[in-house]
């Protein structure tokens, strides 16, 4: 029996096992150091080339498989920390920051970060989505997210494949993660001397996408 057990969650922490890798979106051409997981699961940061103590911006793409939702704490732990999650909804991606103090479906967070997406870097393929977007004021230094200058830095994934209950509604709960965990990832192979360039192509009405920001009430 513990045999048994001992094997089985031997071979779960296989089947979700993440490698954290060089990856280019080919719709964007924005390289990120990303990790990908066998579920369809990713999430990839690009930062600017020597991030400095003054940074507090990073560009991010993440994504699944099928209709499910994917998050990321930016600071590795699910708890007080700054969370993105986000999902797809026909062709389009609704996204919202998160933060809980309670292992539950985290609330909408309130802060001056910001999301704006990038066009070409959002889609809805026949298997996957991705959502790539300038996340603006999202470093912080309360903790809740890594810092700025951290050569690598641990972050958490999870996912589940059941879309949320309000698919159109950026602060709809979700159901718990059947996928979850934390990886580490070196943020100097983040780092990228386009990263200005790549900012500029961060444009709000670019592309249908439903963000929940604290001043939509
Ligand atoms: C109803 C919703 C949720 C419930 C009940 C829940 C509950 C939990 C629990 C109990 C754990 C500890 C490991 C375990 O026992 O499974 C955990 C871990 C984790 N959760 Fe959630 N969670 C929810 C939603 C989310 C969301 C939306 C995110 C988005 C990023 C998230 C991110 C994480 C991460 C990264 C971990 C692993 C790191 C850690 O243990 O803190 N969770 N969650
Ligand atoms: C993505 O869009 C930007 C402009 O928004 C463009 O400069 C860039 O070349 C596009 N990427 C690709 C691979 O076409
Ligand atoms: C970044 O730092 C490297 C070496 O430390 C330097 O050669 C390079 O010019 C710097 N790049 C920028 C954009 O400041
Ligand atoms: C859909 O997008 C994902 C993520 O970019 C990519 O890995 C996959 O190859 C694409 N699938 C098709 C059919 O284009």
């Amino acid at each position: 029996m513990k045999f048994t057990t001992l094997l089985l969650s031997g071979l779960a922490a296989l089947t979700t096992a993440q490698t954290a890798a060089p990856y280019t979106d080919a719709k964007s051409g924005i390289t990120f150091n990303a990790f990908i997981g066998s579920t369809g699961y990713f999430f990839g940061i690009a930062l600017p080339a020597n991030s400095t103590s003054s940074n507090t911006d990073f560009i991010a793409t993440i994504g699944g498989k099928g209709t499910g939702w994917s998050g990321v704490s930016l600071g590795g732990g699910m708890l007080n920390k700054l969370l993105v999650v986000a999902w797809p909804n026909a062709q389009a991606i609704v996204s919202s920051f998160r933060k809980t103090a309670n292992y539950g479906s985290p609330a909408v967070a309130t802060g001056t970060f910001t999301q704006t997406p990038i066009a070409n870097g959002t889609y809805v393929n026949a298997t996957h989505w991705t959502y790539t977007f300038l996340c603006s004021k999202c470093i912080l230094s309360d903790k809740t997210t890594f810092a700025p200058t951290d050569l690598t830095a641990s972050f958490g994934y999870a996912l589940n494949a059941a879309a949320p209950a309000q698919k159109t509604n950026p602060a709809s709960s979700v159901a718990k993660h059947t996928s979850q965990g934390q990886v580490s990832l070196d943020l100097k192979k983040a780092q990228s001397a386009s990263f200005e360039s790549w900012r500029s192509w961060a444009v709000k009405s670019a592309v249908t996408v439903a963000v929940k920001r604290e001043w939509e009430g």
